[in-house]
């Protein structure tokens, strides 16, 4: 027997305020047109007063305990994937210990933007199986619209606010992670980032991206790391039953697909509601798509995804 990672249950959050892509047109110059043809958005969430990436993320976290038929108490492990947490510190995992009423666990953030929920994925898999907790809730959490410059309509079209949530939970046998594969690469820092911080101009900072460029490297580096994931364990895209990929522009969906020879049916979509919520996007899509009844017990499912760094990675699981 081997000892994996299994998801018990997922949760997702989304903003009350749902922002189509007219309300856009008519702040910035832009179009539905240019919206849907270039991307697949029709509408985002934006985040109102009150809701923060950690309030978003505990109303995930609720839900993914629900249906896990778990309680807070249950957890000893929260890993949060934010590029936009409450604070610069602490942790917005703390907040969510808090909010959840947990008294003592492991909590912490990992930040690595799109990407971020493969690599807390992957961070939160090793520690299971290494016994540093029994379960663990691994959230992305993100409210990418407080750090958008509402004036850039090359960039304000493009994201959206939300949180999905996991619970894992160690356990024997054949379901659960099966392999996750991570990168990075900095030399690409300068073709999307946030042009502030802490450390050095004291500001918050407003995201920036050359958009065909990110778009080039996303379609290789995907297609290439979801081959290192299948490869890992011996299988090929024809026994994927589900792809679920960070959610950046629909075109990346389908081109990534195609390299792999995988058809169009067995991506999860929800760009087109949700737009890109960053870390948040994967754990949104998944919970969509076991909610809905599409993805089901013992199906083989891949996830996958590329930010800023740049960043990217994939997992392969037995659901
Ligand atoms: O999550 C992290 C990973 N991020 C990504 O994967 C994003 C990757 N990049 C993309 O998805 C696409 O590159 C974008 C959606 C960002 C842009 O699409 P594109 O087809 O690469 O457009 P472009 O940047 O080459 O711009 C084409 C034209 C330009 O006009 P000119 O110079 O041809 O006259 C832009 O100024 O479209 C113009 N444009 C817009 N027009 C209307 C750019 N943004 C807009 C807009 N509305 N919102």
């Amino acid at each position: 027997m081997t000892l994996r990672s299994v998801i018990k249950g997922t949760g997702s959050a989304l903003p009350a305020r749902r922002v189509d892509n007219a309300e856009l047109a008519a702040r910035v110059d832009t179009s539905d047109e240019w919206i849907v043809a270039r991307t697949g958005i029709r509408s985002r969430y934006i985040a109102g007063e009150g809701e923060t990436t950690a309030t978003l993320a505990v109303d995930a976290c609720r839900k993914a305990l629900e249906a896990a038929g778990l309680q807070p108490a249950d957890i000893g492990l929260i890993v949060l994937a934010t590029a936009t947490p409450d604070q610069t510190f602490p942790a917005s995992a703390t907040k969510v210990q808090a909010m959840l009423g947990i008294d003592d666990c492991i909590a912490f953030d990992v930040a690595a933007v799109c990407t971020g929920f493969l690599y807390a994925l992957s961070v939160a898999d090793s520690m299971l199986r290494c016994g540093s907790a029994k379960r663990a809730l691994v959230i992305g959490s993100e409210t990418f619209s407080r750090i958008l410059d509402w004036e850039d309509r090359t960039t304000c079209v493009l994201f959206g606010d939300g949180a999905g949530a996991l619970v894992l939970e160690a356990e024997d046998g054949d379901s659960g992670i099966l392999a996750t594969r991570l990168h990075a690469d900095g030399r690409h820092s300068c073709l999307l980032y946030v042009d502030g911080g802490p450390s050095t101009t004291g500001t918050v900072g407003k995201l920036r991206m050359k958009g065909p460029e990110v778009f080039r490297h996303a379609v290789v580096n995907l297609a290439k790391v979801l081959g290192e994931v299948l490869d890992d364990i011996g299988l090929s895209a024809a026994d994927v039953d589900w792809v679920v990929p960070h959610q950046a522009n629909a075109r990346i969906l389908d081109a990534t697909a195609k390299k792999l020879g995988l058809p169009p049916e067995k991506v999860i979509v929800t760009v087109d509601r949700h737009a890109n919520t960053s870390a948040a996007s994967v754990p949104l899509a998944l919970d969509v798509a076991v909610r809905d009844g599409r993805i089901k017990r013992g199906e083989l499912i891949v996830l996958e995804a590329m930010g800023g760094g740049f960043t990217w990675g994939a997992a392969a699981l037995r659901y």
